[in-house]
């Protein structure tokens, strides 16, 4: 991870040293803010749209007017891509509820957003890509409209910690019997029969943008995916697991609580949806991930 230099900040670009907050910001008081996190690779943008749109939803839902239209967004996005140099990598943005020099729950009629925007450069197609994670699995904490990205991520950082302690790279979460998603990204099966599963949408869920993509990817190949929640059992005797996110794309999660799934190695339907989905983005796979081929 290498943060790029000049962040973006209340309509300047500046130094990210130089980049200062209120404390009485409605994002650090009350995680009042919205956030996205968009790839980006060889220089460009993977479904910036998708993710605006996700951005307005999220701050329809919690009140926040949208400060930028897509097009002054996407402007955003490239000249801060382009002063930092940054071919490969994400880009963070955060609006949150704005500061009013308060400690005021209900806050004013109209929020002033503040604007954040960062780059961290960095692999997307890499060593955990090529060998998996292992997730372990826990209770999920969070609160129920978890289908607006906001960062409300104490939960998710709890279990990261978690995860880490039992030297796995992440967590499952359970609700009512049933996994919801991994901590920071949607959670795969493929179960005995062969069958690829993913939750439906609802509240209970990020709709991911690497999700859709995924799921649009095996419509074309004519790949069938059932929507439908599952357990953790199901997923411990999966046949093969993953999880999709912007952060890692396609990951491979080759145990659960200290038990491998399946061979304990990526399986061929994981390797067939990496190499779809890094066609997609433009990558050169039998340069970058000869080990997606199969
Ligand atoms: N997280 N579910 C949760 C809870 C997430 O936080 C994320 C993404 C996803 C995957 O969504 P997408 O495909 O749109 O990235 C699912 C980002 C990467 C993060 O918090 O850093």
């Amino acid at each position: 991870m290498t943060i790029g230099r000049t962040v973006y900040l209340n309509g300047k670009f500046c130094p990210v040293e130089d980049a200062t907050i209120s404390p009485f910001d409605r994002g650090f008081l009350f995680a009042h803010a919205a956030y996205e996190v968009t790839s980006v690779y060889d220089g460009r943008f993977i479904d910036l749209e998708g993710h605006l749109s996700r951005l307005r939803r999220t701050l329809e839902g919690i009140s926040i007017p949208n400060p930028y239209g897509d097009e002054k967004w996407a402007e955003i996005h490239s000249d801060l891509v382009d002063k930092n140099g940054m071919e490969e990598g994400t880009v963070y943005l955060e609006v949150t509820a704005g500061d009013y020099g308060l400690r005021d729950f209900a806050g004013p009629e109209t929020f002033k957003p503040t604007v954040f925007v960062y780059t961290d450069a960095r692999p997307l197609i890499g060593d955990l890509a090529r060998d998996g994670i292992r997730a372990i699995t826990l209770g999920d904490t969070r609160w129920k409209r978890r289908d607006m990205k906001t960062v409300q991520l104490l939960s998710q950082a709890l279990a990261y910690r978690a995860a880490r302690q039992e030297g796995a790279e992440t967590a499952f979460m359970i609700e009512d019997g049933l996994v919801t998603e991994a901590a920071s990204a949607n959670a795969w099966i493929v179960d005995p029969d062969g069958k690829l599963i993913t939750r439906e949408l609802s509240h209970a869920i990020l709709p991911g943008i690497t999700r859709a993509g995924v799921v649009s990817l095996l419509k074309r190949e004519r790949l069938e995916v059932i929507e439908r929640a599952f357990t953790p059992e199901e997923a411990a005797s999966a046949r093969e697991v993953f999880t999709t996110s912007s952060g890692a794309i396609v990951a491979p999660v080759v145990a659960i609580d200290g038990k491998p799934v399946g061979d304990g190695k990526p399986g061929p339907v994981t390797r067939r949806i990496q190499r779809l989905y890094y066609e997609a983005m433009g990558a050169d796979v039998a340069a970058v991930a000869p080990w997606a081929l199969g």
